[in-house]
């Protein structure tokens, strides 16, 4: 086996109302004054973040609320939260919500615990974490894995530039989470954090470096229960047993246990990532449109992966030809986006095709102004993002495609 370091930290509570145990669990990690971030109304309306405020404050902790947090979230709405907490002299930041959520209040944590620096800073990688205040989160969504990852995504929304940092000071404390406060999911966000969880995996399996068995069982078994269960998800909300199993799958995929030996890829997460900072679209469909383009452009590096993907994950036949089973199990993998109701391509995701400029300035933001190549697998330069955008730029063939479930 390759030489690894796992380190996990996250103390998860999973389970019907974990929640409830907010008090307890922020009082055993040293808070006592809480800023509660969240997002738009979901945790309003459907009572959470009442519920969660009661058991803060049943345990005696000071609290204080910040809502407003938007998908794919603001550099401005974080300075203005790393302010908040300065001002109410917070000690501990809860998070309620998803990865835009969890992210931004690990960005709050990090400016508050050291004001003199603008959290910018860091993100644009000038200077390294050195402290953080503690992070908590209830989940309320199955996606980003940022309940127990150690990476925070921002968009700088002056300069739609959108870019995550990785430090261990991302980490959050504990997770509570409830698989039934993901009942209140429309299919669409349920179908773009299957697309995530499903992408953190993918993104960690497709990699240069190989032989750590187990991992990779593990990371085939991950990415079997997410496509049994992802659509099942997605056409009943309220079904318990696969939330749970998407929920659980959601963490463990972006915690690193999948991809534990080598080094993140996250090819296509770049990729996805210039899409949302400049159209502002969904994390997951970002995914999903690029996905195909840049699995076609890169599986002859190395065919025998992408056969073995396609076997353990899809169970496609792969005895008599390795190119047509890698081939295979790209085609399997665009059909269950498609079936989920994702886009495959630009033109669906942003519902015209892109123009040439349009193009050049996305492979010029991936490339840093070509400053850097993106992954190990085939390193991809400014001209070959400018190849696989091109590639997700042109529409799906009309037949062949799976019926949707949205
Ligand atoms: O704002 P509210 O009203 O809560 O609505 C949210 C939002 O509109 C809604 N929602 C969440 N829970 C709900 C709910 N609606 C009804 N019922 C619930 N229980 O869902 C919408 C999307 O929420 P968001 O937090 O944006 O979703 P997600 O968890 O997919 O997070 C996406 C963000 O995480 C980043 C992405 O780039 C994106 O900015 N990522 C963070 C990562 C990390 N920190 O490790 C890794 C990922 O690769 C990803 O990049
Ligand atoms: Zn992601």
């Amino acid at each position: 086996m390759r030489d690894f370091t796992f380190y996990a930290p996250t103390e998860i509570i999973f389970g019907r109302r974990a929640e409830e145990r907010a008090g307890q669990a922020v009082a055993r990690y040293g808070g006592s004054r809480v800023l509660i971030i969240y997002g738009g109304q979901s945790a309003v309306k459907s009572g959470l973040l009442e519920r969660v405020e009661n058991a803060l404050k049943s345990a005696h902790l000071a609290v204080k609320t910040l809502g407003g947090v938007q998908p794919n979230p603001t550099l401005s709405f974080a300075r203005k939260g790393v302010l908040t907490a300065l001002a109410f002299q917070a000690d501990f930041i809860l998070a309620i919500g998803g990865g835009s959520v969890i992210d931004t209040a690990k960005a709050v944590a990090i400016g508050a615990a050291e004001p003199s620096t603008d959290i910018w800073t860091y993100w644009q990688g000038k200077a390294p974490v050195q402290k953080a205040l503690p992070v908590g989160c209830v989940l309320t969504i199955s996606a980003s894995g940022s309940e127990s990852s150690d990476s925070a995504v921002l968009t700088d929304d002056a300069h739609h530039d959108k870019r995550g940092i990785n430090t261990p000071f991302n980490r959050p404390r504990f997770a509570l989470m409830n698989p039934e406060l993901t009942f209140t999911l429309s299919p669409r966000q349920i179908a773009c954090g299957v697309t995530d969880i499903l992408m953190h995996t993918l993104d960690r399996y497709f990699t240069p470096m190989q032989g750590n068995e187990l991992t990779d069982a593990l990371a085939e078994a991950l990415m079997r229960t997410v496509i049994h269960y992802g659509p099942r998800a997605v056409e009943c909300p309220t079904n318990y047993q696969a939330q749970s199993e998407l929920m659980w799958a959601g963490s463990l995929s972006h915690n690193n246990l999948t991809g534990l030996g080598a080094e993140k890829e996250f090819a296509v997460h770049q990729l996805g990532h210039e899409l949302s900072g400049v159209y502002g679209v969904p994390h997951g469909e970002s995914l999903s449109a690029v996905w195909k383009a840049w699995a076609m452009y890169v599986y002859k590096q190395d065919p025998a992966r992408f056969a073995r993907y396609a076997c353990n994950v899809w169970r496609i036949d792969t005895v008599t030809d390795t190119d047509s089973a890698a081939r295979q199990g790209i085609d399997a993998t665009v059909r269950f986006f498609a079936r989920l109701g994702m886009p495959t391509n630009l033109p669906e995701l942003l519902g015209r095709p892109l123009s040439e400029s349009e193009l050049h300035d996305l492979a010029e933001r991936c490339s840093r102004g070509g400053t850097r190549t993106v992954s190990k697998l085939k390193p991809l330069a400014k001209e070959d993002l400018l190849l696989i955008y091109t590639a997700a730029n042109q529409p799906a063939p009309s037949s062949g495609k799976s019926p949707k479930i949205i």
